[in-house]
């Protein structure tokens, strides 16, 4: 089961997992992280700017591979997630642009697009740290419900849920698009440690599920049950529907070094 960390701030979320991240990249300068989009992540990259700046850490061999990208969008419209990534993840922490992709990025074409982005990220030698966030329809990446849990990257179509929230980047809910290209259930289990972060009432029921439900295509978070190393960050209005809050808050107090999760 997952290591469950109840936090009181988005900032304390951010620290704690930037502070990985950075110890990581100090170990192995040519790391591969996972990044996601949305509100979520921003906390954890601010701290990581931090971080990079404060403790002079060479990022200039680190290599980044984005969750998602949405099909029917111009890639240079500042809420593609080529832009956003570019903007909060490559310029954010002085990242190497050849050595950030986005699933779709360089392409043959968008039937091939997926199993080429997972044999980017395979010769890369695999994601080191995946970054989560999650949907209201439990989606992992943009894996929406019913969604393979064996999945590699591919194409999907998003939920109506899905777009409504994602409506406030742009000027009206029609203007989300439609599709995605999106790491696969499969892709996500491969990298070797998960974050998974959630902030916000929201968040409650879907993470809840996601952590204490059954393992289900239904709520595609469910599948980070599955891996052998992941760390799940909440607040406490996101926590607030889990069953066991009282265990996981006792169990972070009482954590050795020598435990694994
Ligand atoms: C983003 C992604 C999505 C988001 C999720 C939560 O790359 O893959 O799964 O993490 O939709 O979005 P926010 O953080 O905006 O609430």
């Amino acid at each position: 089961m997952a290591e469950v960390l109840i936090v009181d701030s988005q900032d304390e979320a951010g620290a704690i997992v930037a502070r990985e991240i950075a110890d990581l990249l100090k170990d192995k300068p040519d790391a591969v992280l996972g990044v996601a989009t949305g509100s979520t992540p921003l906390a954890v990259y601010r701290a990581l700017e931090q971080l990079i700046k404060d403790e002079g850490i060479d990022v200039s061999q680190v290599r980044a591979f984005a969750l998602d990208e949405y099909v029917e969008i111009d890639p240079n419209h500042p809420e593609s997630y080529r832009s956003v990534i570019h903007r909060e993840v490559t310029e954010r922490l002085g990242l190497n642009p050849e050595y950030v992709l986005v699933p779709g990025q360089n392409a043959t074409s968008l039937a091939t697009a997926g199993q080429e982005y997972d044999a980017a990220i395979e010769a890369a030698g695999g994601v080191d740290v995946q970054i989560l966030g999650i949907g209201r329809t439990g989606h992992i990446g943009f894996n929406e419900p019913g969604s393979s849990l064996a999945s590699g990257t591919r194409i999907k179509t998003l939920a109506a849920a899905t777009r409504r929230d994602n409506a406030r980047f742009f000027d009206s809910e029609d203007e989300v698009p439609i599709h995605c290209i999106t790491q696969g259930i499969g892709t996500i289990l491969k990298a070797r440690h998960l974050f998974l972060l959630a902030f916000g009432e929201s968040k409650a029921d879907a993470l809840a599920a996601s952590i204490e439900g059954p393992v289900t295509a239904s709520c595609t978070g469910s599948a980070i049950q599955l891996h052998p190393r992941a760390t799940v960050i909440a607040d406490e209005a996101a926590a607030a529907k889990f069953d066991n809050a009282e265990y996981y808050r006792f169990a972070a107090a009482n954590k050795p070094d020598w435990q694994g999760l």
